[in-house]
């Protein structure tokens, strides 16, 4: 089932921010840390959540996950997704998100990112990680992405709870919130 949920608009009002347009935040999450920031992004700009799905869920046990995602990206796989994909011509601002598995967006995300038409869209990645940092995770993000990238946001998965004042800067220094 695809989960897409508009925040309430009067959300955004409530931490005195206002988003520049309508903002779409999609992410992938295995283990809740990308979700936890997708979610401190969507509530400072009142956007509408996607979670990015794969058709075949990954191993719940971290290892046989490691192994999978190994494989996948070791073939260059590009794993179905279940439900439909987001509308994005509705959103002026596409925000997407992802853990970094093996130094790169999981394969889903790739299938995710190059289905989409982000052109004419204000378009950036935000990833969480266990201590490689970006990697290269944003150079792959913005070739799939086939369009003009802003600064991601990057942060470690163990500090995803305490992310928002950083998230926060992040949207404003791009000009997304005032
Ligand atoms: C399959 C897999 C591969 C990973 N590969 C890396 C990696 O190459 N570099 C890194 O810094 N962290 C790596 N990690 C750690 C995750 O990036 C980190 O825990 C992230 O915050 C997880 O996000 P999530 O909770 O939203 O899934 C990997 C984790 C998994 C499950």
């Amino acid at each position: 089932m695809t989960i897409l949920f508009a925040c309430a608009a009067s959300l955004a009002g409530v931490h005195s921010t206002q988003a520049a347009g309508r903002v779409l935040v999609a992410y992938f999450s295995w283990g809740g840390n990308t979700r936890t920031v997708a979610g401190q992004i969507a509530e400072l700009t009142g956007a509408d959540l996607y979670e990015i799905k794969p058709a075949h869920a990954y191993p719940t046990d971290y290892n046989a996950c490691v192994e999978a995602a190994r494989a996948e990206k070791n073939a260059s796989a590009r794993p179905a997704l279940q439900g439909q994909l987001p509308d994005v011509s509705a959103y002026d601002v596409v925000l997407i998100g992802f853990p970094n598995w093996w130094g790169t967006m999981p394969m889903p995300v790739f299938t995710f990112v190059e289905s989409l038409d982000l052109r004419g869209k204000t378009v950036a990645p935000f990833c969480t990680h266990g201590g490689g940092g970006e990697q290269q995770c944003f150079a792959d993000f913005a070739r799939a992405a086939r369009v003009e990238v802003g600064k991601g946001f990057l942060r470690s998965g163990s500090g995803a709870g305490t992310a928002r004042p950083q998230v926060e800067r992040w949207l404003r220094n791009a000009g997304l919130i005032q």
